[in-house]
């Protein structure tokens, strides 16, 4: 009970799993196989996309986005400033540039308002969006929509943190050209390391494929193959690929425990200076937070004395030292001071958050 409260996040892995691993390794085959195309299949009926490629981790997902989506040197890519740093870096690794903008205060993910801002003051504008569905929630993508469709942006989505969570009755994963997910052990479900690219058009597919095969779409051998453009070994091995399998069911149960445990930190912990945020209709949330506006401190000194997992919002992308940036985003910067994810593991239960806030 200690560790269910007291550790931010950690994985929930089933005995199941180990079935699956004496399977493949009495076959003798541990490259990415069978268990890659089941888990690939199982993720597009998910976000109701055609096509899923695994890759070996949520950032070479992003990156093999960009890149097949034609992202290169020097080309400019709209990206919000509040994020994981691994979206910003996927394009700074291209040698493409980030554009900054400012993020929705309520959905703390990228305002629709501020794109429109940044689009109307350019000559030139960017080819690319990236939109990152923090934590679950989502942008306003009637808005996104149409503003890409006006200016004919092409858009991929960070989802490294919005399996199973909807939006507008889709389900996230499922906007944009291109979506990327991310299995690390923080999130919904995980292979260790891992990610996935989904798509619902054919040549992009063939273009993230090629790139996680070294460039060719076709997977030979590596003898006698030939190579048509530049890729490099994204694949996810077969015992990873087992391991998110085994969890892939328990998705939604998941993501229903956590909401309903930040309805009950809301309901002890929640005053005038400690605001638990609204989820959109059809929205889950994968950690449970909290925006403070005062004495954030005390609240970090409070959480530490009863045992309390927590962590603390990312700061603004825009600001790290490998950024290169010295543009302000205000609700970037204002999010980033105020916000918590606070404890959010599968087997945290009602009674246990209750039982902790009864003691001393
Ligand atoms: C929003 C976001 N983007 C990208 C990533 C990168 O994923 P990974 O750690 O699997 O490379 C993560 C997770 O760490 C993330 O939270």
């Amino acid at each position: 009970m200690n560790k269910i409260l007291s550790k931010w996040f950690y994985p929930k892995i089933n005995n199941k799993f180990l079935d699956d691993v004496k399977k493949i390794v009495d076959s003798n085959f541990v490259n990415e196989g069978p268990f890659s195309k089941k888990f690939e299949k199982k993720l597009a009926l998910k976000c109701k996309r055609k096509y899923c490629a695994v890759t070996s981790s949520g950032s070479t997902a992003l990156l093999t986005a960009l890149l097949a989506i034609g992202v290169k040197k020097n080309d400019e890519v709209f990206i919000p400033g509040f994020s994981f740093i691994a979206t910003a870096n996927a394009i700074k690794i291209i040698g493409a540039k980030p554009v900054w903008i400012d993020i929705d205060v309520n959905t703390m993910c990228i305002s629709h308002e501020d794109l429109l801002k940044k689009i109307n003051k350019r000559k030139k504008i960017p080819k690319y969006l990236v939109t990152v569905e923090v934590n679950g929630y989502a942008p306003d993508y009637q808005k996104i929509i149409s503003i890409c469709n006006k200016f004919k942006i092409k858009f991929i989505t960070d989802s490294a943190e919005s399996l199973g969570s909807r939006y507008n009755k889709k389900p996230l994963g499922s906007y944009g050209a291109i979506s990327a997910l991310s299995f690390s052990p923080n999130k919904i479900i995980t292979t260790g390391q891992g990610g996935a690219v989904l798509t619902d058009d054919k040549k992009l597919h063939k273009n993230i494929l090629a790139i996680k095969y070294q460039g060719n779409h076709i997977r030979g051998d590596g003898g006698a193959d030939t190579f048509y453009r530049m890729g490099l070994n994204f694949k996810l091995s077969d015992i990873n690929c087992a391991l998110g399998l085994s969890q892939v069911n328990s998705i939604n149960k998941r993501l229903n425990n956590t909401q309903k445990n930040s309805k009950v930190f809301e309901k002890i912990l929640g005053n005038k200076n400690i605001f638990f945020p609204k989820i959109h209709k059809g929205g889950k949330k994968l950690w449970i937070d909290c925006l403070i506006n005062k004495k954030r401190f005390s609240f970090i000194n409070f959480l530490k004395k009863k045992k309390i997992g927590f962590r603390e919002f990312w700061l603004p992308m825009n600001k790290q030292k490998s950024m290169f940036s010295n543009i302000n985003l205000k609700n970037v910067g204002l999010i980033s001071k105020k916000g918590f994810w606070l404890v959010s593991n599968f087997d945290l239960s009602k009674e246990m958050i209750f039982k902790k806030f009864k003691s001393k």
